[in-house]
């Protein structure tokens, strides 16, 4: 395998809900949930059921050729759970910002001809590791290797309405893309007055907002998106990680002024919505809405805040606590590789969000012992 992720030695071979499973049986709470992915935690009988179901017509894959049934019903469920737009499926989150960045274009092309093309993110972004939504991120490790990259893509201050009015001011920009919570960049929120500013500016100027909830979203918040807490609406979302309830699966969600722009053949991916993923993911979708689930996402959160709130009041290596939901991050005054190292060894499964940061997602239906358990193993490791 190509040498580009760093992985501990240790091989797992089973999962449980919140807990992943070694091949000696020794188990790890999992505050990763595969960093976003596993939202109903592991093995979740509505995943499991979901894939046996599909399975059983025999249709796994027919391509884009063809219309099958799971994609259909699952682009009408996510828009009546959203807002009025038009849904393309893809495999991944990084996925979705390219196409996101190709309807932008192609929309502000007509109005205001190819020179209004540039995309404004923001400093501490990440978007993804391809061409384009790797120029839309704000770090430059990830960066300067592989340039020259998308070109026509600037940062600004995430919070700095100023400075986002002088560059979405000049005629050429095409769209904004915007996390609401960062979270590789530190597990940092766009305040709600933000958020609402940067749509208000993106009206005013003919501009696209994108945004990103590829980690933040699909109940990760609390909201079954992040952006519901500012009241606003986006012109495009990306969707990715826990949709296919582990499967690979990513979506944009388009609102119809942009996606009338695209026509057969501007975009397409060959395993985009097939029948099997779309099936799993319309039970995750289903159990993310069901009554009560969001409400249970919100309480837990409070409970994990007042944990954290706790550790941070009886141990001076926390600076900051950060986050929403079930997105959390513990800024600490140390470096974060020995950190997840130590809480691993504890039986705690973290991951970190820059070098001083680390991160909490556990699964949504995690349970409060399990969230109780888990801050008193970070403090373990922190001590
Ligand atoms: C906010 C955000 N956008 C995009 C991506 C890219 O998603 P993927 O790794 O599925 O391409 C990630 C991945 O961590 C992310 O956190």
């Amino acid at each position: 395998m190509l040498d580009v992720y760093k992985m501990p030695d240790i091989m797992f071979t089973g999962g449980e809900g919140s807990w992943l499973i070694t091949e000696d049986g020794r188990r790890y709470l999992d505050f990763t949930s595969g960093i976003g992915v596993n939202a109903l935690g592991h093995g979740a009988p509505e995943v499991v059921g979901a894939i046996r179901e599909a399975l059983e017509g025999g249709l796994i894959h027919a391509s884009n050729l063809f219309r099958t049934e799971p994609g259909e019903r699952l682009a009408e469920e996510l828009v009546a759970a959203t807002f009025p737009s038009r849904v393309f499926f893809c495999n991944s989150g990084a996925e979705s910002g390219e196409a996101a960045f190709k309807l932008a274009r192609k929309w502000a092309r007509g109005i205001g001809g190819s020179a209004k093309h540039h995309i404004v993110a923001f400093h501490g972004s990440f978007h993804g590791r391809l061409f384009g939504t790797l120029a839309a991120t704000d770090r430059p490790s990830f960066r300067d290797p592989f340039k020259p990259l998308m070109p026509g893509v600037e940062f600004t201050g995430m919070g700095d309405v100023a400075g986002l009015r002088a560059v979405v001011s000049r005629e050429d920009t095409a769209a904004v893309i915007l996390e609401p919570v960062q979270g590789e960049g530190g597990i940092r929120t766009a305040p709600v007055e933000f958020l609402r500013a940067v749509r208000a500016i993106c009206d005013e100027r003919d501009v696209a907002l994108i945004l990103d909830e590829v980690q933040c979203g699909l109940g990760r918040s609390g909201r079954l998106f992040a952006h519901e807490y500012a009241g606003i609406r986006p012109d495009l979302l990306m969707v990715a990680k826990p949709l296919g309830g582990g499967l690979p699966m990513g979506a944009l969600l388009a609102a119809p002024h942009i996606a009338h722009v695209m026509a057969p053949g501007d975009h397409g991916t060959t395993f985009g919505g097939g029948p099997l993923v779309a099936h799993v993911a319309r039970a995750v979708l289903r159990t993310l809405l069901a009554p009560g689930f969001l409400e249970g996402v919100r309480k837990r959160a409070e409970s994990l805040d007042a944990l954290l709130r706790q550790l941070a009041a009886r141990t001076s290596a926390v600076r900051e606590l950060r986050g929403l939901g079930l997105i959390r991050g513990v800024q600490v005054d140390m470096e974060t590789p020995g950190l997840v190292t130590r809480a691993r060894e504890r039986g705690l499964l973290l991951v970190a969000a820059g070098p001083d940061v680390v991160r909490l997602l556990p699964p949504l239906n995690t349970s409060e012992e399990e969230l109780e358990m888990g801050v008193e193993m970070l403090e373990e490791a922190l001590a």
